[in-house]
This record gives structure tokens, C-alpha cells and sequence, in this order.
């Protein structure tokens, strides 16, 4: 059955054609098994090949005969060696993947410096056949723009998800160490197979228990499973272990005892996982403890764990988002306020980790003005997978474009061009860490994300943290035909489909500039009218501000201004009505409902019609996927049609509801041609 455990990895028989023509490039395989990395790669090689073209090349132990496949690296094969490949710009993890005369036969050799480029490589070719491009001339040379490509998993010990959508946390803390699901491996393959490099096992709002011995067995356990593929087991730590867990008095950085029961709990990891990868932590924000619990601060804090993992090479990843309950203060100032001072003051192996937005993972929001502020710090991005504040499991929204604009965003911190991705990215002469981290969506649901287009968002999260220069569409294009089919009369309309979600997501829930209007708490549905949590920044109508008069939030000068965290060319723009995008209005400016936009319309009319747009757009969504009936198994047709029609439902809910809301505060007519809610 067509119930999408596969992933993109689905590996089914290729149209006889396209089989017979790869056959020629898939004769025999050459590839070593001496290192379990090697044996994945060999065994990933046989399972794809052997999918995709009905039988495997046979193993062999040279060439002997055109279409021969030989992977390893300089070290691990003497053939390779012989080959006298110029590997030195790969690096650790970078492969090439070319057709070349190997004993006077073609073949095609993937090679790297180390197993895991090569792993790497083969995932490549194996895509390569997967949608359908030539093989027999090929001359790619690939390595990642950034050391850390992390999935944060947000998965309590009792495997409930914190805002998962996809069933129970894939790891069975009850059978484990002794039980090695199988899924475990085929979650490490599909990683692997998009280049993503570090897996945090366990919620950021972390639990002690995860620190203990019988625990730490179980995460030795899974970390076992995941090296072969290259990945590394983190762990999210929280900040007052040493009280909760140690027994001791204080969790005070600067005490001695205190780092000697980190340096121990770090020694005693590494005893148990010596790649282990380092710590998540989430301090001081949303009732964590922190530093600042014992009148330190952020690096005191960082740098303290930090002395504890260094000696074993782990990093400490030290997330920014914080925002304390100060009424009066507008929240998305604060992570900026907390830690810009704090620049430079970082130990070499902390990484802080920042969230793509000041706020929360919103639909849309600008690029949190930490990036490009923080020259001597290495920032990670955080961006989210699962999809909190989008509708959830069942709305077809695509995050590729949403990804993109969050790294293509321009800081203008050291003129222009500084892009989001180039401050992450850093300095690639391996000094400074780099990073990027995605909360995942994964689940113990069989399709693992709660839904086959939702994969897409684990898939383009992968693509993206390899390399953030390629094209949301073009990572669309390339899982359609991996995860259903090379057919191009499906292919150009469901990634059209794919590539507009996120924007009708954007204008059915919060259209120009507005952002946290969803049912408070639990993040679904709209509720811009909501005012009943007891903080104030929780609360939807904190952040839309209307009233009779006019809606927005003013964080220009004569607000919050919070618009001066930016570069200075930039700030000025945004705080300029004549120059901040209409994407943006609302985030940053109060305006009358009368405020004419520059298409001529006002205000209130254009709002209305970017809901109504957003939800014509899922009508069309809804419409074009009904079309494609044929072109796809039913198991999948039906499961996303039911999907679209929940979607189309919510997008009206959406709309309906917050006109509704604006309109009793404002009183103005509806546009004309609005369709009121049937
Ligand atoms: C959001 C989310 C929380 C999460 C928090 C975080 O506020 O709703 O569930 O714990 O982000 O990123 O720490």
C-alpha cells in the first residue's frame, strides 16, 4: 500500500525505458564494506539500484565491464587512489560524482575524502536516476555551505511531540537501548540522503531524566544507529541540571562544583557516545531556568557548558529565544536587547541559535535582526518544520519559499548583499562553527509527518541547509518526482500548487504584516479577538492593535521601535511608509482602515481581499489536485484530497472570522464583490 513510509527514498521500478537506458550505467558496483559507513553506502546503492531498475549490478572487486559504478575514497580503495582525482576542495563531507574510463570501461566514480561525502554521493546518483536526468555524462562536485544541519526534535521522554501533528516521538524510550526499531535506521537514511548531519533527540523545554545513566544507555543506543550515516546524537539540557538532577544548592555557572558536575555529566556522555554531538539549551525564557537565575548572564552560562564538552570537540548551541513578561515592552525587541551586548563574549565552540523571525515562526515575519548584528558570534538559524502556526498537519503548505525568504532576506549589516544565509554560513575556513537547525515534524504516524506533503518540508529543510542558493522550486520539483512520479503532466501542476501554498497560507490567516492572530495557546485556527491568556505578548489582539479607528502595530520611533534593530539603509525603509513592502505593513505601523495602499485601495478593502485571495487560492489548490486523479495512486489522491478539503474549510474560517472581527470593531461596509460567508 501507498501509505508514504517510503519518504522520497521510494526506489519503485523505473518506466521500462528509462530502466533499460540507466542499465547501461548500472552494470556492475564496486564499493567497499570494511567501515559500517561503507556498508550503508553499499547497501543503499543495492536497495535503490536494485528498486528502480528491478535487479541490482552485481558486487564486484574491480572493473571488468562498461556501466560500472565504483564509490569509496583515496584512503579506503586503491582503485580510487589510482584514479589520482583531485578531492581537495570536498572537504569532510563534499563528494563528486563523474563518468570517467575506468580500465578502459565507462563507469561512473563517486568519491570523497571521507566515507560520509562518498554516502553522500550515492544519494546523489541514486536521485539522479530517481527524476529521471541522464547519467552517463556527469561531472558534479557538491560539498555543504554549513558544519551543523541539525533536526530539533521537540519530543518529551513520555513521547508526547510538543507541537507535533504526526502521532507519538518516533524513539521508544520504554524499549530502548535493547530495541532497534528498524524505523530508527530508515529515519537516519532519510537524513542522510538530504545531508542532514545532527539529530537533538529531545524537546528544548527539556526534561533531567534525559541526563541520567539509564537514559544516556538509550540515547547511546540510537546514536549507534545514526553513525553509520553520519549523524550525531545532541541532547537539549536543562540549565538547573545540577539542582534537579546533582542535588546540588545552585545551578550557578561560576560555581566550581557546579562545572565539575557538567565536566563529569560530559565525560561520563562521551564514555558512552564519543561523537556525541553537544548541547541544545533553552535558557531563561518561556519559565526555564538560566544564568540569569544566579545574576549571570547568556555566556556565562554558554561558556560553562561549553568548558565542560570542549575537550570531547562537542558544541554548545545557546538559543536566543527569549522574551521576558516586561508589560509595556514589545516582545520581539528583547532577544536583540539580551544578547547583542553579548557579542564577542562567546567560548569558540557556542553557537547561538536564533530563530528565522523575532517573534515565533509565523507564516510570514521579517528576518530576526540578530542576523548580521552579531559579527563575532556564530549564529545558527532555527526554522521550523512542523507547522505550529500554519494549520497544522492537514493544511498543504509548502516551506520551501518560506526558507528561502528567510535566507535570501538582505541584512545590509556590512552593505548590501549581506544576505541571512551569508551570516550563517560564516567562515569557511573551518574555524567557526556553522550552522542551521530545523524543528522537525516528525512522528510515529506511517507516513511520519502527519501527511505526504508535509515530507516536503522535512525534504526542503535538507536541501537547503546543504546549500541555501537552490531554488524552492526547483527542491519541489525534484520530491514530486521522488515521492510520486516523473510524469510531467503531474509534476508542473502539483509543484504550482506546492509553490503557492505558503503565500495563501499568508493571506487566509494573517495578510499583510499581521502575525500571531491564531487561537491562543494552541496556535490553531484564528482567533484575532483573543485576549484571555494571562501574559499579554501571548495574546492575538497584543499584536494587532485594533481598533475603530485603525489596526498595526507601530514599531517605528513613535512605537516601540523596534525597527532600529536593523541596519540603519534598512531601518529606514521599513519605518517609511512610502517604502515598507505591503508585506510588511502591519508589523511594523498603525494604520487608519481608511489608509490608502498604493494600489489605490484602501486599507480595509485590500485586507479583505488578500483573505478572499488566500482563499480562492486553496479552492484552486483543491481543483487542480481533483485533475490529477489518475496520475496518482488513490491510496495518496484520496488522503490528500481529504486534506485540501479541510484546508478549504479553514481558509474560509480564517477569512470569515477575522473580517467578522475587524468589522465589529471598524463598522466599515463590506468591499464590493466580497462574497459573505454562505
Ligand atoms: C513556541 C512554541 C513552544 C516552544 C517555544 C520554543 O513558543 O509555541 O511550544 O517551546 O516556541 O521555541 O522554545
Amino acid at each position: 500500500a501507498e501509505d508514504g513510509y517510503e519518504l522520497w527514498l521510494r526506489y519503485h521500478p523505473l518506466p521500462a525505458a528509462a530502466a533499460a537506458a540507466y542499465r547501461n550505467q548500472a552494470g556492475q558496483l564496486i564499493v567497499g564494506k570494511a567501515t559500517s559507513t561503507q556498508a550503508a553506502t553499499r547497501s543503499e546503492l543495492l536497495r535503490g539500484l536494485g528498486g528502480l531498475l528491478g535487479t541490482p549490478p552485481p558486487l564486484s572487486a574491480e572493473v571488468t565491464r562498461d556501466g560500472a559504478i565504483v564509490a569509496g575514497t583515496p584512503s579506503s580503495s586503491a582503485l580510487i587512489a589510482s584514479l589520482h582525482l583531485d578531492t581537495r576542495d570536498l572537504g569532510s563531507e563534499g563528494y563528486l560524482v563523474r563518468s570517467m574510463r575506468v580500465n578502459g570501461h565507462a563507469a561512473t566514480v563517486i568519491a570523497g575524502n571521507t566515507d560520509i561525502g562518498v554516502l553522500y554521493g550515492a544519494f546523489r546518483f541514486l536521485r539522479l536516476l530517481q527524476i529521471g536526468r541522464p547519467a552517463g555524462t556527469l561531472d558534479l562536485r557538491d560539498t555543504p555551505r554549513m558544519q551543523l544541519r541539525v533536526l530539533d526534535h521537540w519530543d518529551d521522554l513520555d513521547r508526547h511531540v510538543e507541537r507535533g501533528y504526526a502521532g507519538q516521538s518516533l524513539w521508544n524510550w520504554w524499549t530502548l537501548p535493547d530495541d532497534l526499531d528498524p524505523r530508527y535506521t530508515d529515519y537516519a537514511r532519510a537524513n542522510a540522503s538530504i545531508g542532514i548531519n545532527g539529530s537533538v533527540l529531545n524537546n528544548v523545554n527539556a526534561d533531567p531524566l534525559i541526563l541520567t545513566h539509564r537514559y544516556l544507555l538509550k540515547v547511546a543506543a540510537l546514536a549507534g544507529v545514526f553513525r553509520a550515516w553520519g549523524i550525531r546524537a545532541y541532547l537539549s539540557v536543562p540549565f538547573d541540571a545540577p539542582v534537579r538532577l546533582g542535588g546540588l544548592k545552585t545551578a550557578d555557572p561560576l560555581d566550581p562544583a557546579v562545572r565539575g558536575w557538567w565536566r563529569d555529566k560530559a565525560d561520563e556522555i562521551y564514555r558512552l557516545i564519543p561523537d556525541f554531538g553537544g548541547f541544545l539549551v533553552k535558557a531563561h525564557s518561556e519559565g526555564q531556568s538560566g544564568p540569569q537565575d544566579y545574576g549571570r548572564t547568556h555566556a556565562d552560562g554558554a561558556n560553562m557548558l561549553a568548558a565542560a564538552l570542549a575537550p570531547h570537540g562537542g558544541v554548545v548551541m545557546w538559543r536566543a529565544f527569549v522574551y521576558a513578561n516586561r508589560p509595556g515592552e514589545d516582545r520581539v525587541k528583547q532577544a536583540w536587547d539580551e544578547f547583542k551586548p553579548l557579542d564577542g563574549k562567546f567560548a569558540a565552540n557556542v553557537l547561538l541559535q536564533v530563530k528565522n523571525g523575532p517573534l515565533d515562526f509565523q507564516p510570514r515575519e521579517p528576518f530576526n535582526p540578530l542576523f548580521g548584528a552579531m559579527p563575532k558570534t556564530p549564529l545558527m538559524m532555527e526554522l521550523q518544520i512542523t507547522k505550529e502556526y500554519l494549520g497544522f498537519a492537514t493544511n498543504l503548505v509548502y516551506l520551501g519559499p518560506l526558507f528561502k525568504e528567510a535566507l535570501a532576506a538582505d541584512t545590509m549589516a556590512h552593505g548590501k548583499g549581506s544576505t541571512v544565509a551569508r551570516v550563517i554560513e560564516g567562515r569557511r575556513d573551518g574555524h567557526a562553527p556553522s550552522g542551521i537547525a530545523g524543528v522537525a515534524n516528525t512522528g510515529s504516524e506511517r507516513d511520519w509527518c502527519g501527511s505526504d506533503f508535509n515530507q516536503a518540508n522535512w525534504y526542503a529543510f535538507g536541501r537547503l541547509a546543504w546549500d541555501p542558493q537552490q531554488s524552492a522550486r526547483a527542491i519541489a520539483d525534484d520530491w514530486v518526482r521522488m515521492t510520486f512520479s516523473n510524469d510531467p503532466g503531474f509534476v508542473g501542476p502539483v509543484v504550482d500548487m506546492m509553490m503557492a501554498s505558503r503565500e495563501a497560507a499568508v493571506d487566509y490567516m494573517t495578510p499583510l504584516g499581521l502575525a500571531h492572530q491564531m487561537g491562543a495557546g494552541s496556535h490553531y485556527g484564528p482567533a484575532p479577538w483573543d485576549h484571555s491568556l494571562p501574559r499579554a505578548d501571548w495574546n492575538p489582539t497584543y499584536y494587532n492593535r485594533a481598533d475603530a479607528r485603525g489596526i498595526g502595530f507601530d514599531r517605528t520611533a513613535t512605537g516601540s521601535d523596534a525597527v532600529a534593530q536593523y541596519a540603519p539603509p534598512l531601518a529606514r525603509c521599513l519605518a517609511d511608509l512610502a517604502c515598507v513592502p505591503d508585506a510588511y505593513l502591519l508589523w511594523f505601523h498603525h494604520v487608519p482602515w481608511t489608509y490608502r495602499m498604493r494600489s489605490g485601495a484602501t486599507l480595509w478593502q485590500a485586507l479583505v481581499e488578500h483573505y478572499t485571495r488566500g482563499l480562492d487560492a486553496v479552492q484552486t489548490m483543491r481543483a487542480s489536485w481533483r485533475g490529477l486523479q489518475g496520475h496518482v495512486d488513490a491510496e495518496r489522491q484520496l488522503k490528500a484530497a481529504a486534506f485540501l478539503a479541510i484546508q478549504q474549510r479553514e481558509a474560509q474560517w480564517w477569512r470569515d472570522a477575522s473580517i467578522a472581527y475587524w468589522q465589529s470593531l471598524n463598522s466599515l461596509p463590506l468591499p464590493p464583490g466580497y462574497a459573505p460567508p454562505a
